[in-house]
């Protein structure tokens, strides 16, 4: 397999863009990546995106998006991985210029919710529609599960989920892409209104409309088109059962902790390695759960990671220094794409005032439903 890096990023805000169509979006965010190292071309298209058909009525965004862009004629895909679509693609994007079959390969993510779809229905699609689904159940629901589940087994509090909320809504605050761009207090996430208990308002990701986009080319080819490339060094992904209730333990996300073992055996690195990481807190108890699954908190507990700031910037290991999805906002087919922005930007020193000192080494991990598909990479400076 070839060396793959990751040479340019675009994206547009995150947030409830109510003058932008779904192939605005992508064209926004793919013409900034295409114009980051003035590529007229490229060899390869993949588009994560996870409902398209149901948001906006709109399918086959493959070619749609290809001809946007003024690339008719390349060979374009949209890949389906639920709310891990876009970092499905990026793996997609990844193997083909690993193999050698592509040189230059763009993938991005894209997500228009806002436009009066039943959200929480759409989302649902992504459950399981025998087994959960037909009950009644919704994703704020199945999260409030798995955060009872983990409260009852380990002891975790309401006040820990808070700290994860304030950390990331601290972080956002300093993201120009930003959905939320504003602190919340340990008051506000306590007293915000119930969605499923024990979750609140505050502790969910909201409904985001946006776009992000990457190029790959081959490492050995990467200082043609910019004198900082970030190597994706490892990738993993994983399954397991759509239903929660077929898991040993409903806290424990064991498609991640795989996808996660994947990527770091790939990049031949153990989780003391990684500086920082984007994660995939679509629900507060999200985070805690997947820092256990990665293995990212050696020695603290994952539960109190956010209250002791351990997790936070400035901290042992800064987690979702973007906001993560609570804060930047959760277009879902796009966040996958978006957390690897992140990293990029971190690991050449371009994050601003969300900037980690001497980052060289970061993790992307990107989920789709309650934890039945995950992806992991692992980026590194050059
Ligand atoms: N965090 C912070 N503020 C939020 C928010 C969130 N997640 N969701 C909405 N708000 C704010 C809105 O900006 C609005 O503020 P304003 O009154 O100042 O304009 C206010 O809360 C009400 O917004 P509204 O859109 O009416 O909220 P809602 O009650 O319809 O939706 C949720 C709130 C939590 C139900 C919705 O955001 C949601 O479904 N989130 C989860 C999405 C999801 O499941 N993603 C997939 C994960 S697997």
């Amino acid at each position: 397999m070839r060396a793959v890096a990751v040479v340019s990023a675009g994206m547009t805000a995150f947030g409830e863009l109510w003058q932008s169509s779904l192939r605005d979006l992508f064209g926004d965010a793919a013409a900034a990546a295409l114009r980051g190292v003035d590529a007229m071309r490229v060899d390869s298209i993949y588009v994560g995106n996870m409902a398209g058909g149901q948001f906006v009525g709109q399918e086959h965004l493959g070619p749609l998006l290809a001809d946007q862009l003024g690339l008719r004629g390349v060979p374009a895909t949209r890949v389906e991985s639920a709310c891990a679509s876009g970092g499905a693609a990026l793996r997609c994007g990844f193997l083909e210029v690993a193999s050698g079959a592509s040189d230059m390969v763009l993938v991005a993510g894209v997500e228009k919710m806002t436009d009066g779809a039943d959200v929480t229905a759409v989302l649902a699609t992504a459950a399981d529609q025998e087994q959960e689904v037909y009950q009644g159940v919704t994703f704020p629901g199945l999260y409030a599960m798995i955060a009872r589940a983990h409260m009852h087994t380990r002891g975790t509090t309401e006040e820990d989920l808070h700290w994860v909320s304030v950390k990331n809504h601290r972080h956002g605050a300093l993201n120009p892409k930003a959905q939320f761009r504003r602190e919340v207090s340990l008051h506000d996430v306590a007293s915000s209104s119930l969605v499923a208990a024990p979750l609140r308002l505050l502790h969910c990701s909201p409904v985001s409309d946006g776009a992000a986009a990457v190029l790959l080319v081959p490492l050995e080819r990467a200082r043609e088109f910019t004198d900082k490339p970030v190597r994706i060094r490892g990738s993993g992904m994983a399954s397991s059962s759509l239903t929660l209730a077929e898991r040993a333990d409903p806290a424990v996300l064991d498609a991640v902790r795989a996808s996660g073992e994947r990527a770091y055996r790939m990049a031949g690195i153990t989780p003391r390695d990684v500086q920082l990481a984007e994660v995939h807190d679509c629900f507060s108890i999200a985070e805690i759960c997947v820092l256990e699954a990665l293995d990212l908190t050696a020695g603290v507990s994952a539960a109190e990671a956010a209250r002791t700031g351990y997790s936070a910037l400035g901290g042992e290991r800064p987690i979702n220094t973007s906001g993560g999805l609570k804060s930047k906002g959760h277009p879902v087919g796009a966040t996958g794409v978006a957390q690897v922005i992140e990293i990029f930007e971190q690991l050449r020193g371009e994050a601003g005032a969300r900037q980690v000192q001497g980052a060289s080494l970061g993790v992307t991990q990107n989920m789709g439903g309650s934890g039945a598909s995950s992806v992991v990479h692992v980026l590194e400076r050059v």
